[in-house]
């Protein structure tokens, strides 16, 4: 589907907010991504997973420029027309007997922001979140408890030392970011015996589960692949050590 971009603004160091046209033809769950292709030519051939970070009267993704798709992405111009393909993957799923956390490293923060503004304005419930960057110049929200590795803003560490103190047996936290970021969060979750529903990226060449190059190992043995049975896991579902 062509959809017309009605915004693409950078909003942080090398961070962009892009808003699409909404053809009000999806339902999207917090969670769920689209493949997006970053140009009408053949080169760079594969689309690039972006996940929804908000979802109104616009479709919104927020990107960070690492390599040339999504370079090309932050050049696009107010007007333009995007190729996107989804909603993809499966979602967060929102339980109300729990106390909500939301914990976010860097770009991982992006879909966060959308199951944040779910669980506030659809279901009415409250959420503690606990946001972590490198610097105060890569920070592009304003709400949420704020952590930065520097100082610079915020509290001084990542968001998993700030959020230790906050764990419980009654929590559920929501987690996307860096994969030590992950796995930390996850030990801890193991401790403290809280549940905790992590979105995981991988390299995606298909998106639509046929290539199999996204796949995670999981405890079972088997694996599971990121664009299908994912980007969303019970983190309990996941062989750690073998990430
Ligand atoms: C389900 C899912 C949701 C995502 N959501 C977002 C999002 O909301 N915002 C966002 O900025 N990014 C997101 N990403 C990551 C994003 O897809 C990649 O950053 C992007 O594809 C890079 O494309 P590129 O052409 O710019 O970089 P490339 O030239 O392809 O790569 C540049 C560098 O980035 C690394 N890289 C590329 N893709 C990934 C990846 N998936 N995981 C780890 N390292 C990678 C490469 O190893 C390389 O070092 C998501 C990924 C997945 C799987
Ligand atoms: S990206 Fe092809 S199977 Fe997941």
């Amino acid at each position: 589907m062509r959809l017309k971009i009605v915004e693409n603004r950078q909003i942080a160091k090398d961070t962009y907010i892009l808003k699409l046209e909404n053809p009000a033809l999806y339902e999207i769950l917090p969670g769920q991504f689209f493949m997006i292709k970053v140009n009408d030519f053949n080169y760079p051939l594969l689309r690039r997973p972006l996940s929804v970070a908000g979802f109104s009267d616009t479709i919104d993704f927020i990107f960070r420029v690492v390599g040339e798709g999504t370079k090309i992405l932050s050049l696009k111009k107010e007007g333009e027309f995007i190729d996107i393909l989804g909603p993809l993957g499966n979602g967060f799923t929102i339980n109300s007997s729990k106390r909500l956390i939301l914990v976010g490293g860097g770009i991982g923060i992006a879909p966060l922001l959308y199951l944040k503004d779910t669980i506030e304005n659809r279901y009415r419930l409250k959420c503690e979140s606990y946001f972590g960057f490198n610097t105060k110049d890569e920070v592009f929200v304003n709400e949420g408890n704020i952590a930065t590795m520097d100082g610079s803003l915020g509290f001084k560490g990542t968001a998993v030392d700030m959020v230790q103190g906050d764990l419980g047996k009654d929590s559920l936290v929501y987690a996307c970011g860096p994969l030590p970021m992950l796995k930390k969060l996850a030990l801890l979750c193991f401790e403290y015996g809280c549940e905790m529903q992590v979105s995981l990226e991988a390299r995606m060449a298909c998106g639509i589960g046929v290539c199999l190059g996204c796949v995670v190992p999981t405890v079972g043995g088997d694996f599971k692949r990121v664009c299908v049975e994912g980007p969303v896991f019970d983190y309990e579902e996941i062989q750690w050590q073998e990430m």
